[in-house]
């Protein structure tokens, strides 16, 4: 599949080469495609202008800084019938640090979705550290991701991209529940830096034997 990188940072572009790996066609989209430190992503796609990338792309991965992230959709232009993975998460620092900017009634991924217009928009691929998203390798289980989307039809193709990178993929439910998920991917974040346990771990899910 054609897949579009939006934000080629250390989530898109670790997620990209996995994605590369797996047999699929990426298409970077950047602010500054001639930029020097774009330079080594030509070895697993092709370094184009947003718009560009996005419109040759059957599918398009948001990665981008949450504050960042309404004018990067604005300059993809149409997004009619595009699939559009949404791992970005509303972050912002606040009296108690680092903390989700929006939550509850409202989600990034809502936004994203409403931003997005004409575009089946998934939240998933956002309750992990980059580390673990670029390389699910050497967990005693396959690392779960989740998926939150309302458009049930392409919903397996979803499941499908995210269990291509290793992750045993979960359907979450609707749209809205990426309020779930991103207070998930909050908990991540929290454990992560102030509990001690460091980047290196993923949730997992399992079931009783027998
Ligand atoms: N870091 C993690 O472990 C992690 C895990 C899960 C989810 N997330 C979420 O994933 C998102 C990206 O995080 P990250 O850590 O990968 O950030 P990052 O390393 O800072 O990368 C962000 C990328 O977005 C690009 N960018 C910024 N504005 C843009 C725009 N308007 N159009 C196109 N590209 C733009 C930047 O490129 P230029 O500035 O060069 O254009 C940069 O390559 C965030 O929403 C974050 O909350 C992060």
């Amino acid at each position: 599949m054609d897949i579009a990188i939006i934000g080629a940072g250390k989530v898109g572009a670790g997620i990209a080469r996995a994605w590369a790996k797996a047999g699929h066609a990426i298409r970077y989209g950047l602010r500054d495609p001639a930029a020097a430190r774009y330079r080594p992503l030509a070895a697993t796609g092709a370094l184009l202008a947003p718009a560009e990338a996005a419109a040759g792309a059957a599918a398009i991965l948001l990665a981008t800084p949450w504050p960042a992230t309404e004018a990067a959709i604005a300059a993809l232009g149409d997004l009619t019938g595009k699939l559009l993975l949404d791992a970005t998460n509303p972050l912002a620092m606040g009296p108690e640090g680092l903390g989700l900017a929006i939550g509850h009634t409202q989600s990034g991924g809502e936004r994203v979705a409403a931003w997005a217009r004409g575009a089946s928009t998934f939240k998933t691929l956002n309750s992990t550290g980059f580390e673990v998203l670029g390389d699910t390798q050497g967990y005693p289980q396959p690392p779960v991701m989740f998926v939150a989307g309302d458009d049930a039809a392409r919903k397996p193709a979803v499941l499908g991209l995210v269990g291509e990178l290793g992750f045993a993929p979960v359907d979450a439910g609707p749209l809205r529940n990426a309020r779930l998920l991103e207070a998930h991917a909050m908990l991540w974040i929290d454990l992560a830096l102030q509990r001690g346990q460091g980047r290196d771990f993923a949730f997992g899910l399992m079931r009783r034997a027998g």
